[in-house]
């Protein structure tokens, strides 16, 4: 038995081009480590004809199967569908969908590829986990060439309550379509829920263990919070605290403390909103004036979508007005960096800060308020601030948990955690670490896969629910 890993972007190593980034490549990555197994997806590059033959390529004892779309499946997928419609909506930003029916056959099109791809090498004892918003209708391919093999589906994003998923134009074809997988999995019981109550809103019946029936299918929901390599990641972030590139660092902040921010380029992280707290901070609390560094870690993401690039320079135009009323000749606030840093980089440098702003408006999860836990000195933690809108805020207790739309609340808990006592940072981290330690990505990939296994629909009664609903076939 194989554990076939699918998701859009696979993040094989070295291969001298963009590594993937996100939280979705870091967990994949760790479940596949202990488990024999495939991951499938597209390679990250635009050809003249897509392919469906897939490319094998074995690395660092995993395997990575990968196949090329076109510029079109490019652009009606991947930017189309999953990032101007799905990313949007999932996040609860309805106004910025641009749906088109292109781009729907784009995404239909690619998601009938990828199955006719997985149908070349998938055996009937493989269990099939995929991952994320760009591959809803996956399962429904499989099952229609005949595939009866377990299949699971976990949302890495957020997922909207009913009235904000129904402005999906054919939303049934889309999100209905996640029926077709055994077991559904969210990142916190509140999507979970948020899609239960999709389902029922369509006539779905709840039957026992968080199960669902519609459509003469049988699915089953749970939440299962994505966790971090926590163990190995404070090691990690142990060594690398002592490495030049850490230390110099350290050096250049002559003494001030470090407010770090660590995201994607995104409009749902709230990177303006968070500017903007810090300007107001340096307002209320001049005390702090040119004994703090806000630095800013931003690689670009998905340029061309117009919201991205609007957001680019809107976040350069804020942190240039900010530095100039603020700053002195030798002291810039905000340090904004538009590059991305290896992972034992960016482990150094959370150890290194006093307080991480994690603070998007909405977020399936957030790893970055997970890792910079787990990179702390248990001796001398440091403080997290959290948006309370992302999926870690259910977990870390122990953060000041703030609304990112309350610019003064914001700048307060920024305060707070700067003049925090030793002794209170240290009662906050330590339940967060543990909690971390024991729900790390070994236990998110055990309980969903476990989940799983349980879920498994037995062949043979989706005809006989068919038959009690007096549903006919899908
Ligand atoms: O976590 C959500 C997600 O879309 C992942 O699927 C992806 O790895 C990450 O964000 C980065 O996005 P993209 O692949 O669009 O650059």
């Amino acid at each position: 038995m194989r554990l076939i890993i699918v998701s859009n972007r696979v993040a094989v190593p070295d291969e001298g081009k963009r590594a993937a980034p996100g939280g979705l490549a870091v967990a994949v990555k760790a479940a596949l480590k202990n488990r024999a197994g495939v991951w499938f997806g597209w390679s990250g590059d635009i050809a003249d004809a897509p392919t469906v033959e897939p490319r094998f390529i074995e690395r660092n004892r995993l395997t990575y199967a990968v196949v090329d779309l076109s510029r079109a499946d490019f652009e009606e997928y991947y930017e189309g569908l999953a990032n101007r419609v799905l990313w949007p909506i999932l996040h609860y930003r309805v106004d910025l969908q641009e749906y088109s029916r292109a781009d729907q056959s784009g995404y239909m099109r690619v998601n009938r590829r990828f199955a006719d791809s997985l149908d070349l090498f998938i055996e009937d004892d493989d269990v099939i986990w995929v991952h994320d918003y760009h591959l809803m209708p996956l399962a429904r391919e499989l099952r229609a060439r005949g595939r009866l093999n377990p299949i699971g589906f976990f949302l890495h994003i957020p997922c909207a309550p009913p009235d904000i998923l129904q402005t999906l134009p054919h939303h049934e074809d889309i999100l209905g379509s996640l029926v077709y997988y055994d077991l559904v999995g969210f990142q916190t019981e509140n999507d979970r829920d948020n899609f239960a109550h999709y389902l029922t809103s369509r006539g779905a019946k709840a039957g026992r263990g968080s199960s669902y029936w519609i459509d003469g299918r049988q699915t089953r929901l749970g939440a299962f919070p994505v966790g971090i390599e926590t163990a190995a990641y404070a090691r990690l972030a142990r060594n690398a605290a002592r490495s030049p590139f850490v230390r110099q660092i350290a050096e250049s902040l002559a003494g001030r403390r470090l407010v770090l921010g660590v995201d994607r380029l995104d409009y749902s992280k709230g990177i303006l909103h968070r500017i903007n707290a810090f300007d107001r901070f340096l307002e209320l609390y001049p005390e702090w004036r040119s004994r703090v560094t806000f630095l800013q870690i931003t690689p670009k993401s998905r340029a061309e979508i117009k919201e991205y690039a609007a957001i680019e320079n809107e976040v350069t135009t804020l942190v240039g007005k900010i530095n100039g009323r603020y700053g002195e000749a030798s002291w810039t606030p905000i340090r904004y960096v538009n590059r991305s840093y290896s992972r034992t980089a960016l482990a150094g440098i959370y150890r290194t800060a006093d307080v991480a702003l994690v603070t998007p408006l909405r977020d399936g999860m957030n790893l970055v308020a997970k890792e910079y836990i787990a990179a702390q000195d248990s001796d001398r933690p440091g403080v997290l601030v959290l948006s309370q809108f992302a999926g870690a805020a259910a977990e870390l207790g122990g953060a000041l948990v703030v609304n990112p739309h309350e610019t003064e609340a914001v700048a307060a808990a920024l305060n707070r955690a700067l003049e925090m006592p030793l002794a209170e940072r240290r009662e906050r981290h330590a339940p967060m670490f543990e909690h971390l330690l024991a729900y790390d990505v070994e236990h998110w990939a055990e309980s969903f896969l476990s989940s799983l296994r349980d879920a498994r629909q037995k062949p043979g009664l989706v005809e006989g629910l068919r038959s009690m609903f007096g549903v006919s076939a899908a």
